[in-house]
């Protein structure tokens, strides 16, 4: 089955403070192929399934708690191609099945290998093994990011979008970034939310848009996969307040710098901001058993 086209709305969350803030729900796009992954993997699985492979099969990568293993996992069950999901960590081996993500996984029939940190971040060089061992393979890197993933983000832009003067995404590999710098109008200003601390990020973005439209912030709030508990309250309120769930370790961060610099009045006067809230959500139920262990308040 290919991935269809679908238009998701803009909502409007806050007017004032001389600005006006809305988002758009790419979490709504699908239940399990969610936000900015269904359109990364958009058209890295059209494109694949386009060549009808005689045996086709779908390899990846990605941590613990990985959107993007959930998702292609999920693409796996959907379309009937056997999916493998390289996992960091070989501690997870015996444990999978404590983790929310990793089950839902391996329900959709992914088969999980795990390897050491020290093996995956040489990544590279297991891509090219795998290559090898299946030449019919999709091997889609870490966070689906490459070119095809670009490609798929434009279709998160439409006539709606171009009415903004800031658009903002949280930014983890760059592929979604890069995508919305490469296909936005020449006024626009993008900003990514980092939260991850890698200094080659920005050069690995600029590589991927060609532009030098966007800019990327620290959302302050601790390095990847790092909970705060002010971050909670944000999310939790933000929940009550206007209905939109936030996940703690990417859409949670970006929304609440968001605030923050709208607070301190970082944006000009009467700027139309629009924030792409990049899905996610599964991630929330392991947030909240790591949460529980540490007797944390817990993300609602
Ligand atoms: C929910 C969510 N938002 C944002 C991102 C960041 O996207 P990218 O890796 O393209 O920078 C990710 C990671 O893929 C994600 O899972």
């Amino acid at each position: 089955m290919k991935l269809p086209e679908i238009h998701i709305p803009i909502t409007e969350v806050l007017v004032g403070k001389n600005v006006k803030l809305f988002i758009k729900r790419e979490d709504l796009v699908h239940p399990e192929i969610s936000g900015n992954k269904y359109w990364k993997l958009f058209y890295n699985i059209n494109h694949y399934l386009d060549k009808n492979c005689k045996r086709p099969y779908i390899i990846t990568f990605g941590g613990a708690f990985s959107n993007h293993i959930a998702a292609v996992s999920a693409i796996g069950k959907l379309s009937g191609i056997p999916t493998l999901g390289i996992i960091r960590g070989e501690e997870l081996q015996d444990k999978w099945r404590d983790n929310p993500t990793l089950l839902f996984a391996r329900r959709n029939g992914m088969n999980l290998k795990f390897v050491t940190r020290e093996e995956y971040r040489h990544k590279e060089k297991l891509t090219v093994f795998l290559q090898q061992e299946f030449p019919d393979a999709l091997v889609i890197p870490e966070g689906g990011t490459n070119g095809d993933a670009v490609e798929g983000v434009k279709m998160m832009l439409n006539n709606e979008t171009k009415d903004f003067d800031y658009l903002c995404t949280a930014v983890g590999t760059g592929g979604t970034i890069a995508g919305i710098s490469k296909f936005c109008e020449d006024n626009q200003k993008v900003i990514g939310f980092k939260v991850v601390d890698d200094s080659s990020l920005k050069n690995r973005i600029f590589e991927l848009t060609l532009n030098k439209n966007f800019d990327l912030i620290d959302s302050g709030l601790g390095g990847y996969g790092k909970i705060k508990d002010e971050n909670i309250r944000f999310i939790n309120d933000f929940k009550e307040k206007y209905e939109i769930p936030l996940e703690p370790i990417y859409t949670g961060k970006m929304m609440q710098k968001v605030f923050e610099l709208i607070e301190e009045g970082y944006f000009p006067e009467n700027s139309r901001i629009l924030c792409f809230h990049t899905g996610g959500l599964q991630g929330i139920e392991g947030a909240n058993l790591l949460l529980e262990k540490q007797n944390r308040n817990l993300i609602i």
